[in-house]
């Protein structure tokens, strides 16, 4: 074996420990630079995450756009070709529920709380029926297409509800379809008399000062189908809440209704 030759020996571990610290100060000076990276940058996966919000908003606000301008047949027809847009559309709607101050379907859910839960109900447009999940009173909830057994699938401008058979018909952000009076109609057939009418709508909608139709106008036609006003809100930010009541007796002598038309209502990006 031949013996080491001492200053080779000696020579060899100083730059042996030259290398090494210089492999430590550019490991380090990586690990720094990938740090601060991280921070800098949003990591692949949180990009995508973001993309995809992204994505799913812009369909919310498509298939939203879409039931604003069209009839209700013609919306069925629309979530019968894909009733998956229907939970796509859900989906981004709860998201933009989930930023409103209040909910108007909490005080719709109040208002029966506090009412004899003998009381029979319709929702109409009832989306994920909170309503009757939330009272004791039978509930009637109408959709577009039903993903639960207690929602019943159609246009809600044909119920087939019986004539005067229920006590309180629902409108909470639900006189979407172009012809909104057929639905506001429909409520008056299944309404026994005196029955209650309560209508929530985006105030956007309502409010001239936004481009809005004039709630006076729109007052006026729900009265003249037959109903009486009771109380109006608008208090809160996001939306108005009108109370009506069925009259005792049919309007003899029906004249056309001048109903205001109801401009969409347009989510904003967020
Ligand atoms: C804005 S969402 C409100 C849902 C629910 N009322 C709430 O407050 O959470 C309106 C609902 O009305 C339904 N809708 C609109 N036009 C309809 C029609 N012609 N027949 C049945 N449902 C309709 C939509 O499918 C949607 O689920």
């Amino acid at each position: 074996m031949i013996p080491p030759v001492a200053g080779f020996v000696m020579e060899g571990r100083r730059s042996r420990n030259r290398k090494s610290a210089k492999r430590r100060r550019a490991q380090s000076s990586e690990r720094n630079r990938d740090a601060k990276k991280s921070k800098s940058e949003p990591s692949s996966s949180s990009f995508l995450e973001k993309m995809k919000a992204r994505l799913s908003g812009g369909h919310f606000r498509m298939i939203n756009e879409k039931l604003y301008t069209c009839t209700g047949e013609e919306a069925l027809n629309y979530f019968k070709e894909d009733p998956s847009l229907f939970n796509m559309y859900h989906a981004g709607y709860q998201a933009q529920m989930s930023q409103w101050p209040e909910q108007p379907v909490h005080k719709i859910i109040e208002w029966l709380q506090v009412h004899s839960p003998s009381l029979t109900v319709a929702d109409f447009g009832c989306g994920d029926a909170r309503v009757a999940k939330s009272v004791k009173n039978k509930v009637f909830s109408f959709d577009l297409v039903s993903n639960d057994p207690d929602v019943i699938a159609g246009d809600m401008s044909n119920t087939r509800l019986d004539s005067s058979s229920v006590d309180v018909a629902i409108f909470c952000l639900s006189l979407m379809g172009l012809n909104y009076p057929n639905y506001l109609k429909e409520a008056h057939r299944v309404l026994k008399p005196s029955g209650w009418l309560l209508i929530a709508e985006v105030k956007s909608r309502l409010d001239p000062k936004t481009g809005g139709a004039d709630p006076n106008k729109f007052i006026k036609a729900v009265c003249e189908l037959g109903f009486t006003p009771v109380s109006k809100d608008f208090t809160n930010k996001m939306f108005v809440l009108f109370h009506f009541t069925k009259q005792e007796k049919p309007i003899s002598k029906r004249k056309e209704i001048a109903w205001p038309e109801l401009k969409p209502c347009i989510y904003k990006r967020r």
